[in-house]
């Protein structure tokens, strides 16, 4: 049987010697019973029947969290709940083969989109403990999300497309009733995101973290901040994700059926500073493979980023200098753990 040169995670999961790439500096090394951080949960059903108390309240709850830390829980989102059990059940069928077939999906250099790997002997530091796999979603071009997948990976992949497609759909149609909110939290116009947005360049990535012997030396997911500009995160039920919230590292306990949603370093831009994009990994585990889906809501690559005028006052001046989502996502791709501080230098 032909065996790939390259490592792989399902061998390394039971090995107890951790391939030096893998293992973070003390000072970044997980600690896995983090206290649980709390973040508010908004009823987006409620929002949507245009209450006006419940969309005040709704409003003023986000703003509070997206002041601090920005990360919120979406519940009642309307997304059928059969089709997220879908979407994490049909992440086996690819990331179970053999690893030359998931090549065939390879992300290339300098791209965002495909199967990306750690365990493909990788000659670099403070490795991820996961496997990726990555499609490009812009609700104005026809079943993007199938094409790359029946491009990539042949006509038995189709339906694997078609369900990832439907699933962009119903987060596209999330983001943007989100980001009527986040407008009217700003005080601003409701419609003012909505409008930003509604032409898009986004990206889901499923994520794949198998289990690890030495969780406390490793990190599924180190420690970032999206560069795009909302994110919304389905978690399975193993658990994972941390938040870096008042100067320590808090775990967000996973919550079924609900989205964890945060702001991104774009948004925070868009904001002029005043939603805060903040820190966050993901953490493994002895037992199990942990799956989340990650639905990275960017702007249309080539639309400068400016901030609401109503958000550059006298007392808050302009933050970040204008930029596209093309150049920042070029940047992030040739530098790791590219923030905002280091975008500030870069423009
Ligand atoms: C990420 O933030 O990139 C991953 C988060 C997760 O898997 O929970
Ligand atoms: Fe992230």
């Amino acid at each position: 049987e032909h065996r790939p040169l390259a490592f792989d995670a399902s061998i390394l999961g039971f090995e107890s010697n951790i391939p030096s790439q893998f293992i973070w500096p003390d000072d970044e090394k997980p600690c896995l019973d983090a206290p649980a951080l709390v973040i508010p949960t908004i009823d987006l059903g409620a929002f949507l029947l245009g209450d006006s108390l419940a969309v005040s309240k709704a409003a003023e709850v986000v703003n509070e969290a997206c002041k601090k830390h920005g990360f919120f829980l979406v519940v009642n989102h309307g997304v059928d709940s059969g089709l997220i059990d879908k979407a994490h059940q049909y992440m086996d069928r690819f990331f179970s083969l053999q690893l030359s077939e998931k090549q065939k999906a390879k992300r290339k250099v300098g791209e965002s989109y495909g199967y990306a790997s750690s365990f493909v002997g990788r000659f670099s530091s403070q490795l991820p403990w996961k496997e990726t796999l990555s499609f490009r979603y812009c609700p104005h071009t026809q079943n993007i999300v199938q094409h790359y997948m029946v491009n990539w990976m042949g006509e038995d992949f189709r339906d694997f497309g078609r369900l990832y497609q439907e699933y962009c759909e119903a987060m596209n149609k999330v983001s943007q009733e989100i980001m009527g909110l986040l407008g009217i939290s700003l005080g601003l116009d409701q419609a003012y995101f909505k409008d930003f947005f509604e032409q898009n360049d986004s990206i889901l990535r499923l994520n794949h973290y198998p289990p690890c012997q030495k969780p406390e030396l490793t990190l599924g997911t180190g420690p970032h901040t999206d560069p795009t500009s909302l994110t919304i995160l389905h978690q399975d039920q193993v658990g994972g994700l941390q938040v870096f919230a008042d100067e320590k590292w808090h775990s967000v306990a996973p919550i079924p059926g609900a989205f964890v949603v945060n702001v991104g370093d774009t948004f925070m831009a868009l904001t002029n500073g005043f939603y805060k994009s903040c820190l966050h990994r993901a953490v493994v585990n002895t037992e199990t493979v942990r799956k989340s889906l990650a639905f990275f809501l960017c702007p249309k690559l080539e639309r400068p980023v400016t901030p609401a005028a109503g958000l550059v006052t006298a007392e808050n001046p302009r933050k970040y200098p204008d930029f596209t989502w093309a150049a920042l996502l070029k940047f992030t791709q040739n530098h790791y753990r590219a923030d905002m501080k280091t975008l500030v230098a870069f423009s």
